[in-house]
């Protein structure tokens, strides 16, 4: 069995911004964690490159659409790999694979007699790349989301019998397990309720775009060629790069993870082209909430973006994880606030993880020449307890796809030892020789949870959890053996410690 993780294929109409960073970064964190667990996991990132949105985009700059698509493609690709995106496969939308697989996928739905040409009026939204259902309800026909004016189109397209699916669509939106989170799956709902309308899936007039086969002058709608790049990526660098082989790695994808304004697209429109097509849909869409700058949605179109890189190179990939992983509420919006960000960091990382293992490492070194404790219990009752209590339940957690509780899971453990620590005080105790055995437990039940804490951030802060067990001279633990080194008791005793080096510096708020 394969874990299918998907990315939005992103728009190349600029460079990434901390929105794309955010729901990239949430689907490197669910792909390691299925692959610590053991699982075969195939996470798909890339980019979506037509359309007008695009078209126009390259003509502002002066560019021809490719050259532009190449330069902003290779900008994400590069940048994923700047922020250790652990991704699979890295999809582009202009490939010739891409295009022969959309062409494939095309006859099918052809064949099912869901094709059929009409004429699309209404007004559409060049930044969405979407027909608005109701604009009088929005002021002056501007696109709610991209604070935009519409455009009012008129044109001969071809048409996806999205109607003949109701049925479908509505049996597979009543099922719970498969739109994430609940609020947004009654959105849908509703919206399936309202009786689905055929939706166009051509342009004329629009040159940056994937030919219709036998229908000169038309180019698929960007929303039809895109969502296909999620079957595509599957076998991109494979021998064999048909629809049957893409299908048959692993396909359906178990979650595609959106952002809540392209759940329509994906929880709707998305399911019935592969019912058409005779394909299973995707077993769930999670469509995660909006970081917000100002209370603004933070977005290309907007002008309002933090730019990640910068926070990375003065942050480091894992303080910005932790941040958005941990204070943010999976599907529920986030606002970047600096001095929030300063606070988070500093207190969980710094003081309550950096510190505690700092501390208890001196010790160790400085009363138990260099290693850690020997002669003790490895496994104290207490500890025992509460660890499999915590790896439980950030485990349950994280299959819920809660990261943020999976994160305050392994933060309130990191607490309870710290108070553990302060309340043993073994720098007190050790003044006295009577003590030495009770001062050598406590040390090991300390460092012992440094090592579990390191294993449940695997999948949260790669970069920290590798430091900590550096410092605990712990080799990388690979995949297949997380899940039996997750128990309490592994740290061998007399382990010998390198000197400690501060884990991670504290902030100073600018
Ligand atoms: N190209 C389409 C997706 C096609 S998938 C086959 C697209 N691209 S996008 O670049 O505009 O957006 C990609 C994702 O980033 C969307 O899920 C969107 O919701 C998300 N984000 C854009 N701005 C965001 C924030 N400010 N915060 C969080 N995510 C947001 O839509």
């Amino acid at each position: 069995m394969t874990y299918i993780i998907t990315t939005p294929l992103y728009y190349v109409n600029d460079k990434p911004h901390l929105g794309s960073v955010y729901t990239t970064i949430i689907c490197d964190t669910l792909a390691k964690f299925n692959r610590l667990k053991g699982e075969k996991v195939l996470f798909i990132t890339g980019v979506d490159e037509h359309g007008l949105k695009i078209q126009r985009t390259a003509q502002n700059n002066g560019l021809t659409p490719e050259k532009h698509c190449d330069e902003i493609s290779n900008i994400f690709y590069t940048n994923w790999k700047n922020w250790n995106i652990s991704f699979d496969k890295f999809i582009r939308t202009s490939s010739k694979h891409h295009i022969s697989i959309v062409h494939e996928f095309y006859k099918k739905v052809k064949s099912s007699n869901d094709i059929y040409m009409g004429v699309q009026k209404g007004w559409y939204c060049v930044g969405c790349e979407e027909f608005k259902d109701n604009p009088d309800n929005s002021s002056s026909y501007q696109c709610p989301i991209h604070k935009k004016p519409l455009e009012w189109k008129n044109e001969e397209n071809l048409f996806f019998r999205l109607s003949k699916y109701q049925r479908d669509i509505e049996e597979l939106v009543n099922n719970p397990e498969f739109i994430k989170p609940k609020e947004r799956r009654n959105e849908i709902k509703n919206f399936v309720s309202k009786g689905l309308k055929d939706f166009s899936i051509s342009r004329t007039n629009l040159n940056w775009g994937i030919s219709v086969p036998d229908e000169k002058g038309h180019t698929f709608y960007v929303w039809f060629d895109a969502l296909l790049g999620y079957i595509s990526a599957i076998s991109l660098n494979e021998a064999n790069k048909s629809l049957n082989s893409s299908l048959s790695h692993g396909w359906p994808a178990n979650l595609h993870l959106i952002g809540k304004d392209i759940l329509r697209f994906h929880a709707v429109y998305w399911p019935a082209m592969l019912l058409s097509a005779g394909i299973s849909p995707p077993k769930k869409v999670f469509g995660h909430g909006f970081l917000t700058r100002e209370g603004m949605k933070m977005g290309k179109s907007l002008g309002n973006v933090l730019d990640p890189n910068l926070l990375l190179s003065k942050y480091g990939e894992d303080r910005v994880r932790w941040y958005l992983l941990k204070d943010i509420s999976l599907g529920s919006d986030g606002d970047f606030q600096d001095k929030r960000f300063v606070d988070i960091v500093n207190n969980d990382l710094a003081n309550t993880i950096g510190n505690l293992l700092n501390r208890t490492t001196s010790m160790s070194r400085k009363w138990f020449n260099n290693a850690v404790p020997k002669g003790i219990n490895v496994n104290d009752d207490f500890f025992k307890e509460l660890s499999e209590k915590t790896i439980t339940s950030y485990i349950t957690n994280f299959e819920k796809d809660d990261i943020s509780e999976s994160c305050n899971v392994v933060l309130s453990f990191a607490i309870k030892i710290n108070l553990y620590l302060n309340e043993k005080k073994p720098w007190v105790l050790i003044k006295d020789e009577n003590n030495q055995h009770e001062v050598k437990q406590i040390i090991y039940n300390v460092l012992e949870s440094n090592r579990l804490i390191a294993l449940l951030l695997k999948p949260i802060l790669t970069d920290l959890s590798n430091k900590i067990l550096k410092q605990l001279s712990q080799s990388d633990v690979n995949n297949e053996k997380w899940r039996d080194n997750l128990v309490w008791g592994l740290l061998e005793p007399d382990t010998n410690l390198p000197k400690p080096v501060p884990l991670i510096e504290k902030l100073e708020y600018e």
